[in-house]
């Protein structure tokens, strides 16, 4: 979800999903650890010169720009490793993939799940027919391969939030209201300044509860025929997860006090999981689902003397974006204050026992969970990378106690119940220290305010407060690299760091359009406790000197981007990075996916291989084993302008009168066959 941009000029037009972001970072990280704000990133200014966007300003004086495009063209061919021809930008209503390859929807909002779900119609929609259909804006996506078959196999697709404004017919209108700044109309020319906006309609429990099967994730069997992916809708691992799921609370913080609720005194049963932003596959084949921004779902009031409205305020809860809480006491933190730290997990499902009760993994921590990539270390401990999306917070990594056995399935299972939760400070000179969140190591004791590790887990944004770890512009996707031992963190922009607020992994102030930093652990072991860093790229328009982007300079106009957030790494350990928040105002362009180089003489060059139609994000980039097919996930399409389910910006996928725009996960193959890229 692309909680992104500051619009402050409020005489600006916001969607209903810009207002929404607005309410949503809302999660405050009021330590004092420091900024830096005197080391003036010395470490980059060098390569920055050499091979950024300066050098691009500085020969465009002497040559003509379409000559400088000729020769990035040429020079993208051959330097890339990556041999496909470029998307052009562009922003129009449909998709467009590299020229070669074919984009076909699989999965779309309101699709079968099982053999027997009642078909998809829009005017008649209720929670029982949403349970049984593919949920909205899919997000992350995963392939679970059946018996190593690379062209059968699971998919898993999180279902991260619903858009009430275009999925329900009748409901949202456009209304014209004056704009205020500061309490007072905005005047111009003497006259009050009016803006159109989109407003909701009153909900019932019934849409309410159209929204809570609509959330979760799908686990589909899919299947390759005749070249082609098809839903296999009597596959016997097929399940929708949705707020009714049963799951169980399991690690540190099961049972703990602060996790039990009226209706549940063991503190160890939950129903449900809410936006599951990114995710992840095991290497023993489970679905991961991380709980992102937790904070909307949650109403009511808290009072400031309550003993958990410290910590509820540092994550933004109650954020109130959604009306759960008017008919689902649970939702609601006055009556039910517990239930919101049964939120905020790394849930891990067993999809191949479709009754299985999924867990939530509480030794992993609780924070706004974008994903949780992990990785097989040399010694066979298991290691996940997650990023806590908000502006300022951190990069966490998890390091299981136990090894995986590649033998034995079922004696990995609980694996992620037991190990050390770390989290990230980048030093200035380039190193990186992992810091363990442990019960009684160094401030995070009992005289400190943390009782147990239990206690340390559900408030582990204050634990790592506490450890001094570096404040982060929003870390999104973190992937680490099997092949070459290092990890990619998308940091997807932050336009509240202040000047005086820079350091030297987050060194732009008003990071509008967010960088990539590359972790290199140390002799490629993903346990390493002291690793190294260094900025792989720093986004925007590389052509204009004041944004500071360091493309390399055979990237293209269309090779740039900006807001990096999802990515995935192929079978030959290359990069691939999908964005979030690229729009006509900021890029003149849509979200897609880039591929990009970080080795040898390529390093830093990004090219364009395909685009969504307008006001969708890019999310859920994964491969099959075997590389050949590419799975995309188009969230929240048509979500721009005054966009409500009458009047939607696109009708993609179907371009039918009757059919609103529907989320949809997209396999792309390359015609005849062959990897992709
Ligand atoms: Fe759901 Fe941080 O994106
Ligand atoms: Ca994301
Ligand atoms: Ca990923």
């Amino acid at each position: 979800m692309d909680n992104h941009l500051d619009h402050a000029d409020e005489t600006e037009f916001k969607t209903l999903t810009d207002r929404r972001e607005e309410l949503e970072d809302v999660g405050q990280n009021c330590s004092t650890n420091p900024t830096m704000g005197d080391i003036i990133h010395r470490r980059f200014s060098r390569r920055a010169f050499i091979g950024g966007s300066l050098a691009v300003s500085a020969i465009s004086t002497t040559v003509s720009p379409l000559a400088i495009l000729t020769a990035d063209e040429a020079r993208a061919e051959t330097l890339s490793a990556f041999d496909f021809k470029e998307v052009e930008v562009g922003i129009d209503q449909t998709h467009h993939v590299a020229e070669g390859y074919d984009a076909d929807i699989l999965l779309r909002w309101g699709d079968k799940v099982f053999a027997d779900s009642p078909e998809f119609d829009p005017l008649k929609q209720t929670p029982a027919t949403q349970a049984k259909q593919f949920g909205y804006n899919n997000d992350y996506i995963g392939f679970i391969p059946l018996e190593g078959n690379p062209d059968h196999g699971l998919l898993v697709v999180n279902h991260e939030y619903t858009n009430a404004e275009i999925m329900f017919p009748n409901f949202a209108s456009v209304v014209k209201e004056k704009v205020m700044k500061d309490g007072k109309p905005v005047l111009k020319d003497g006259k009050e300044v009016e803006e159109e906006k989109v407003v909701l309609g009153e909900y019932t429990r019934e849409l309410v509860d159209i929204e809570m099967a609509a959330h979760g994730g799908t686990v589909i069997e899919i299947r390759k025929v005749d070249g082609k992916w098809q839903p296999v809708l009597d596959g016997k691992y097929n399940r929708r997860i949705t707020l009714d799921t049963e799951m169980q609370i399991s690690g540190p913080a099961a049972g703990h006090e602060r996790m039990k609720t009226p209706s549940d005194p063991t503190g160890t049963k939950v129903f449900g999981t809410v936006n599951n932003c990114a995710g992840g596959v095991t290497a023993w084949g489970t679905y991961v689902m991380a709980e992102e921004n937790i904070n909307g779902y949650f109403g009511g009031e808290m009072a400031e003397n309550h003993p958990e409205h410290a910590q509820m305020k540092r994550m933004g809860i109650p954020g109130g974006q959604y009306e759960w809480s008017k008919f689902h006491d649970r939702f609601d933190v006055s009556k039910e204050p517990n239930e919101a730290n049964r939120f905020g997990w790394i849930v891990e499902v067993d999809v191949m026992d479709p009754t299985s009760v999924p867990k939530k993994r509480t030794a992993l921590g609780r924070c706004k969970h974008e994903g949780a990539e992990s990785v097989v270390n040399k010694d066979g401990r298991v290691v996940f990378y997650c990023g806590d999306d908000e502006r300022f917070d951190y990069v966490y990594k998890f390091v299981t106690a136990g090894k995986f056995n590649p033998n034995d399935r079922s004696a990995n299972i609980d694996l992620l119940d037991e190990g050390t939760l770390y989290v990230a400070k980048f030093d200035e000179d380039g190193t990186l220290e992992w810091l363990p969140l442990v019960h009684g190591q160094g401030p995070l004791t009992t005289e400190k305010g943390f009782a147990s590790q239990a206690d340390l887990l559900i408030n582990t944004r204050f634990a790592a407060d506490a450890l001094g770890a570096t404040k982060m512009d929003r870390p999104e996707d973190v992937q680490p690299n099997v092949k070459t031992g290092k990890v990619y963190v998308m940091l997807t922009n932050n336009t509240k760091r202040k000047a005086d607020q820079i350091d030297a992994v987050n060194p732009r102030p008003e990071n509008a359009f967010g960088h990539i930093v590359e972790i290199s652990e140390t002799d490629g072991d993903f346990t390493s406790t002291k690793s190294k860093w260094d900025i792989l790229l720093k986004c925007g328009d590389p052509s204009l000197a004041e944004v500071g982007a360091s493309f390399s300079t055979a990237t293209t106009k269309n090779g740039w981007f900006g807001m990096p957030d999802n990515c995935a790494i192929d079978a030959e350990g290359r990069l691939w990075v999908s964005t979030d928040g690229n729009n006509e105002k900021d890029t003149g362009r849509t979200d897609g996916i880039w591929a990009i180089d970080t080795e040898g003489d390529a390093r830093g060059t990004s090219k364009l291989f395909f685009r969504v139609p307008v006001g969708a994000e890019m999310c859920g980039p994964s491969f099959n084993p075997t590389g050949d097919t590419f799975f995309l996930a188009v969230q929240h399409p048509g979500d721009a302008g005054l966009a409500t389910f009458e009047n939607p910006a696109t009708r993609w996928p179907d371009f039918k009168d009757d059919m609103p725009v529907r989320p949809a996960v997209v396999a792309v193959t390359k015609q005849g066959g062959g990897r992709i890229g």
